[in-house]
């Protein structure tokens, strides 16, 4: 009776920690769903939507399209050249808010889904980490022109970076190639 109790304990000591284990990954991958929450929380608190989704009119104003969230300057709109501006007045932007005019010339918001050719679909955390501390493509391309807040989005933790490339690659692609930017002087 004594040896079965303790060869019952040790099954189930056994089994506690067989649970244990089993339940290490699950407890991992559990971090992802709150990972793609907070991550959700910071675009939808930053404005990235302000920018990367482009703005339609509805009911009561312009808008952003949801439909095409966060897929940046739509590749078919065509834009007459900027308008010229006086004294103070320094930008533009088009009624999409995709596409702004300024000193640096002009820019489009980039395309932010998980599109593997147009988006970010092949970037690693570590390209969208040093893009937005650096504030150069990918770390080591060209610098990331206004009005991308890079100033103040660098500040982000390195917890909330990958908290936003977490939900970026969660969000539905979207096939657009965004324009090259524009120098000042073919304004
Ligand atoms: C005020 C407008 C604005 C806001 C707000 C904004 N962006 Fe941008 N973003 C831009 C513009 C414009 C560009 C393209 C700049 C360029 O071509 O150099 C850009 C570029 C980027 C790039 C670089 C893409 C590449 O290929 O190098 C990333 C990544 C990015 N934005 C992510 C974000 C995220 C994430 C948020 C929200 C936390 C955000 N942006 C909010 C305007 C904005």
């Amino acid at each position: 009776m004594m040896k079965l109790t303790a060869e019952t304990s040790l099954l189930l000591a056994l089994a506690a920690a067989s649970t244990v284990a089993l339940l290490a990954p699950v407890v991992a991958l559990g971090n992802e769903p709150a990972k793609v929450a907070r991550g959700k929380y910071l675009v939808t608190t930053s404005g990235c939507n302000d920018c990367h989704t482009p703005w339609k009119m509805g009911a009561n104003g312009p808008e952003p399209d949801y439909s095409r969230m966060l897929s940046g300057h739509p590749e078919k709109m065509e834009l007459p050249p900027a308008p010229k501006l006086v004294g103070p007045w320094v930008m533009a932007a088009a009624a999409t808010n995709t596409a702004w005019s300024g000193p640096w010339g002009v820019s489009y918001t980039a395309n932010l889904t998980p599109d593997a050719e147009t988006g970010l679909g092949k970037w690693t955390l570590r390209n969208f980490v040093d893009t937005i501390r650096t504030g150069r493509h990918m770390g080591r391309g060209r610098p990331i022109l206004p009005p991308m807040p890079i100033p103040m989005y660098k500040n982000f933790s390195d917890e909330d970076l990958e908290a936003i490339y977490t939900y970026l690659r969660t969000i539905p692609a979207v096939s657009n190639k965004v324009p090259e930017p524009l120098p000042p002087a073919s304004q």
